[in-house]
């Protein structure tokens, strides 16, 4: 609990990652760290951020537990050594999708398998069974009758496409090409996803000077040096975007179409060797914050505008006890303390307007009622959420219930403070939500149907536009926070 408050504190101060429509970004969770934080600490930390999708690369089953009943949709990995067995073997198959899928759903939001880790580009001597593994995961599926919400797929690697630009004539490597073939039509059939790893740090670094740095980290390139791919003319505002596109035109030399994509893994590292010199603190903020812009926005890549490119950011923590190069090591946004590396979220974007379109913040289903209660008072209080229409009498008071009257009280706070730091917590009883809670003429805060929706003035905060709160008003306002999580925990 005091871990959590501290985590809580220090995370206020940074944005989140919540939802657009339609889109999402959700982030990985590798665990070959030293001081690796408890399965419900790393949780707090991922409530705290409000994000949404996260990636495990197993199936850990305490993580799994404590991720049950947040509304976090959880994708989670067979890893290559599973591999072989379950493309042998469906009974292993049987028992692994009885072991992590069935005994967690519904409570824990499983929606995805991701058989293999770039099976093709690292262990091609596994290839021959991953398509069978994928088929007796998903066969497994079927009989627990779990298929519709489980997707089952396999990340594959921009490794497997040698020469991504122009993305129009961008091909798969033909050495690949029957087990490619099986994996989309194995994908086609079930109605399932393409896994993509893509990563702009390589394309840059290993581009040797061809591209400018800007390409890679989604910033605007002057006239005289847009990318532009010379069959279709499309334009690339990045190398993001161009991967994307490489791998949707690769997917279509096999005539088959309407799978998208998502991206399983991008980032960018904030530390690197002697040798690698772009791996700066600087360079990993201005990607990962362009990135959460860009896929936010909604829109595909150029060749796909209607697909959004929903993506899992590379990573939550560093991994400080994997080998290999320092940048390896160094991907992570927190610290195993919970302290961001960077300032990392929406803070930093442009997705700071007093606006619903990021969600609605209400009271969790079957939260104490203790807690609510303390939160209620806070949001009214030092919160200074406007409370007066849950007041007797007044439009929102029925349901005369604490969960009602909180849920109103947070989604009021949260609209208003949401853009200078404040968060949709409140001691873990707070959920975010893309349905709006109105109901007769109880309009929440940030409603289309509010005639101040989207016309929100902070109660506190930075003066002027909102989003351009300077660090230190930032601070203020955690302080103040902390101190009154303080009060509601003891
Ligand atoms: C799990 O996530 C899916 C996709 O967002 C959603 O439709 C479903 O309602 C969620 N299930 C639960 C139990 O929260
Ligand atoms: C294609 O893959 C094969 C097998 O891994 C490899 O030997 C070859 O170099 C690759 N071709 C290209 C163009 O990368
Ligand atoms: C895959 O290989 C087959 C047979 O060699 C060939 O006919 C087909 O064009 C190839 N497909 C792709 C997309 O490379
Ligand atoms: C989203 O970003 C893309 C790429 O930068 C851009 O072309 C598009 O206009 C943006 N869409 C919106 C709705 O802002
Ligand atoms: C968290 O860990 C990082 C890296 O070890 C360190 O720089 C930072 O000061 C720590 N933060 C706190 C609050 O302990
Ligand atoms: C609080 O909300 C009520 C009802 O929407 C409104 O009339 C009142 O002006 C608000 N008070 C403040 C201080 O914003
Ligand atoms: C908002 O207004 C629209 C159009 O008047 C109506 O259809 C919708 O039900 C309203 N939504 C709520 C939550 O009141
Ligand atoms: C609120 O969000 C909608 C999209 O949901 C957007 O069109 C509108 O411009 C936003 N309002 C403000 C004040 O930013």
């Amino acid at each position: 609990m005091r871990l959590e408050i501290l985590f809580g504190y220090l995370l206020l101060m940074f944005g989140s990652l919540s939802i657009a429509l339609g889109a999402f970004v959700g982030i990985n969770i590798g665990t070959d760290l030293v001081n690796l934080p408890s399965p419900e600490q790393v949780v707090a930390i991922l409530r705290s951020h409000q994000i949404s999708h996260v990636r495990l690369f197993d199936a850990d089953n305490h993580l799994l537990s404590a991720l049950s009943d947040t509304e976090i949709e959880v994708m989670i990995s067979v890893t290559n050594e599973e591999v072989l067995r379950i493309g042998q073997s469906p009974a292993a198959a049987a028992t692994w999708i009885n072991k992590n899928v069935a005994a967690f759903v519904p409570s824990t939001n499983i929606t995805a398998i991701s058989v293999g880790s770039e099976v093709l580009s690292t262990i091609p001597h596994a290839a021959p069974v991953l398509v069978s593994a994928m088929k007796n995961l998903h066969k497994s599926l079927v009989s627990s009758n779990l298929n519709s919400q489980v997707k089952v797929s396999t990340p594959v690697s921009m490794d497997t496409i040698p020469i991504p630009f122009p993305p129009s004539t961008a091909t798969f490597n033909s050495s690949w090409n029957s087990t490619i073939s099986d994996i989309l039509k194995f994908l086609q059939t079930t109605n399932s996803f393409f896994m993509l790893n893509a990563y702009p740090y390589y394309g840059y670094v290993q581009s040797s000077g061809i591209f400018p740095i800007e390409y890679a980290l989604f910033q605007s390139l002057p006239p005289v040096k847009q990318i532009v791919d010379p069959n279709t003319l499309f334009h690339y505002d990045s190398m993001f975007d161009a991967m994307v596109d490489a791998a949707y035109n690769s997917i279509s030399a096999y005539s088959i179409s309407g799978i998208p994509i998502v991206v399983t893994e991008t980032g960018w590292p904030w530390a690197g060797g002697a040798n690698e010199r772009d791996a700066t603190v600087e360079n990993a903020e201005t990607f990962n914050n362009n990135l959460i812009k860009r896929v936010l926005n909604g829109s595909g890549p150029p060749s796909q505008p209607a697909i959004p490119m929903n993506t899992y950011i590379y990573e939550l923590f560093n991994e400080d006890k994997k080998p290999g190069p320092l940048s390896e090591r160094s991907y992570g946004v927190y610290f195993s303390n919970g302290s961001s590396v960077y300032t990392f979220g929406l803070d930093t974007s442009s997705q700071t307007a007093l606006n619903a379109s990021g969600g609605f913040c209400v009271a969790r289903k079957g939260a104490d009622t203790t807690s609510l209660q303390d939160g209620l008072n806070w949001a009214c209080g030092p919160g200074q959420a406007n409370c007066s229409t849950i007041q007797s009498g007044q439009p929102c008071y029925m349901p005369d219930t604490i969960e009602n009257h909180a849920s109103y009280a947070y989604n009021d706070y949260y609209q208003k403070m949401r853009s200078v730091g404040g968060t949709c917590d409140f001691g873990g009883t707070a959920i975010t939500t893309m349905v709006d809670p109105s109901y007769g003429s109880c309009i929440f805060t940030g409603s289309t149907n509010s005639s101040i929706g989207g016309m929100v003035t902070p109660a506190f905060g930075p003066e002027g536009p909102p989003g351009n709160g300077s660090p230190g008003q930032l601070l203020d306002i955690s302080v103040l926070l902390l101190a009154t999580v303080v009060s509601l925990v003891v």
